[in-house]
């Protein structure tokens, strides 16, 4: 195994939202080493300025890169909307791999032509994003995308991780659900939901209670990690077992708020590894 197959892969979100990804890498790179950061001190994302945006993942990619990861992913549709086209020409040999609402395996799956987005209000203004809903748009099939930007969602999401209450992120689910119209498999109805946040997927019990049982969701979690397996299979980078074993194989670290990011972690992915804290 080259030397470079045994150095990690950097992972970020705003916060906790990005496990979700990470989630889906550790069950398709099982034997890969992952740092992950959550920008706690600087979140949530969705409600703040392009330009915050870039300015905190450009910091986080050059912290990883100082860290000497061998793929990055931005676990993170907002990061990945706001800052990825310019980061790739930043760093033109880095293994960059982003996050992106997934209408495209939505319109193949969904029989009724309505599809609902969730995503942060960043995600949704972004060009990045209306250039994708005009490229699924011009099928051969007619489609509808009915897009509901959920302020506060991810914060909710959040803050419920910490305290296992879940009410305000059952409230704002139904105050979304309820705006985007009548979900069903009937014709008129919304069958398929992009959940277009990482945030998300932690909401899908409260959202599956209101849409009923046979609305897709469709989080890109294990596409994305594909895609990875492929570039670092492609870079002859992948280990075939987990290279140090004294080290744990997934690193955690926050710029603020690291109880949140420890209480998530072990809650949704069963980590315990301690939260280091981050300051910049
Ligand atoms: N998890 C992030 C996303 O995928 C953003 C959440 C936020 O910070 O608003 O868009």
């Amino acid at each position: 195994m080259s030397e470079r197959g045994g150095q990690s892969i950097g992972v970020f979100d705003s916060g906790i939202g990005g496990l979700s990804i990470l989630k889906a890498l550790r069950a398709e790179l099982p034997h890969e080493r992952f740092i992950y950061i959550a920008d706690s001190g600087h979140a949530p994302y969705g409600e703040r300025t392009q330009a915050h945006v870039l300015a905190r993942s450009r910091a986080i990619v050059a912290y990883l890169v100082s860290q000497n990861v061998k793929a990055l992913v931005m676990a993170c549709n907002t990061a990945t909307a706001a800052a990825i086209r310019l980061l790739r020409t930043e760093h033109p040999t880095l293994a960059l791999i982003g996050v992106e609402p997934a209408l495209k395996p939505a319109v193949s799956l969904s029989r009724t032509g309505r599809i609902g987005v969730m995503a942060t209000r960043s995600t949704l203004a972004s060009a990045k994003f209306q250039a994708l809903l005009a490229a699924q748009s011009g099928g051969t099939q007619p489609v509808e995308f009915i897009v509901q930007p959920c302020d506060g969602l991810a914060a909710a999401i959040e803050a419920s991780a910490e305290t296992g209450d879940t009410t305000k992120t059952r409230a704002l689910c139904a105050q979304y659900a309820g705006a985007m119209g009548l979900f069903g498999t009937e014709s008129g109805q919304i069958d398929t939901l992009v959940l277009g946040c990482t945030h998300y997927p932690f909401a899908s019990g409260p959202l599956r209670a209101l849409v009923g049982p046979d609305v897709q969701f469709i989080d890109n979690g294990p596409a994305v990690a594909r895609q990875t397996r492929r570039l670092v299979q492609t870079g002859f980078l992948l280990p075939d077992r987990l290279s140090d074993a004294s080290g744990a194989p997934v690193s955690l670290f926050a710029t603020g708020q690291p109880h949140r990011l420890q209480a998530a972690a072990e809650r949704w992915l069963g980590l315990s590894e301690p939260v280091n804290l981050l300051h910049f």
